[in-house]
């Protein structure tokens, strides 16, 4: 049976409460954290940045997804990698030079990841991806969780995995954005192989049980 790594984002976690919340993750059949990096330049909104990423690795025993959502992340490759990222995963529309981007995240011994908005072409990435471990896919427009889970991504998904197929078998393709017990099957049914989900999980009564309902097909 195909591995379905689930990825809870944090955005949606009670903040008064964020040891438990981790410590729920760390008990639950999820694979990583996920956390949502934002700058209010790139995406609309701010989250949360260095400090709280490095407070989550200390009671973590799973590894950090982390989504950058800012502009030029290259400068903050060395403090990522610093603050425990484990997956650090920048947006196609925000580097310039993304070739060197990758090159440098793995050299911090991290796993590169590269997103694409909504509106970005997935065959934009068949150059980068034999030097990439992961592709997120975001199918809301980034900023905000509890968004509506846009349906052309099913579509994003399908063509991605194809190009994959031939370019990059082994690469994760994760999707970021409404993603809930009633449409991840059809998600993954489409190539992914990776589920990030806040509110679903964060919103749900029993968020453990909710995870392993997402790791099921
Ligand atoms: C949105 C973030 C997501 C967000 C997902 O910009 O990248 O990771 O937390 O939240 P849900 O699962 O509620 O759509
Ligand atoms: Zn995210």
């Amino acid at each position: 049976m195909k591995k379905i790594i689930v990825s809870p984002s944090l955005l949606s976690a009670d903040f008064n409460h964020l040891a438990d919340d981790i410590e729920m993750i760390n008990s639950s059949d999820a694979d990583w954290f996920h956390l949502d990096i934002m700058d209010g330049v790139f995406v609309p909104n701010i989250s949360f940045g260095l400090p709280i990423v490095k407070s989550v690795k200390k009671l973590a025993q799973k590894p950090l997804d982390v989504h950058l959502m800012i502009v030029q992340p290259e400068r903050y490759i060395e403090a990522f990698a610093k603050a425990g990222a484990d997956v650090l995963t920048v947006h196609y529309e925000a580097c310039t030079h993304l070739h060197r981007t990758v090159q440098e995240i793995k050299a911090h011994g991290m796993k590169a990841g590269v997103s694409v908005n909504p509106h970005t072409s997935v065959k934009l990435l068949e150059d980068i991806l034999p030097e990439i471990d992961l592709v997120l896919i975001m199918s809301v427009n980034p900023g905000f969780g509890g968004q509506s889970f846009i349906k052309n991504s099913l579509k994003k998904i399908t063509e991605l995995r194809n190009i994959a197929n031939v370019v990059n078998p082994e690469v994760i393709i994760e999707v970021d954005g409404g993603v809930d017990t009633q449409n991840h099957r059809e998600i993954i049914k489409a190539g992914a192989n990776a589920l990030v989900a806040g509110s679903a999980v964060f919103g749900a009564e029993n968020p453990a049980e909710a995870i392993s309902k997402l790791k099921t097909i």
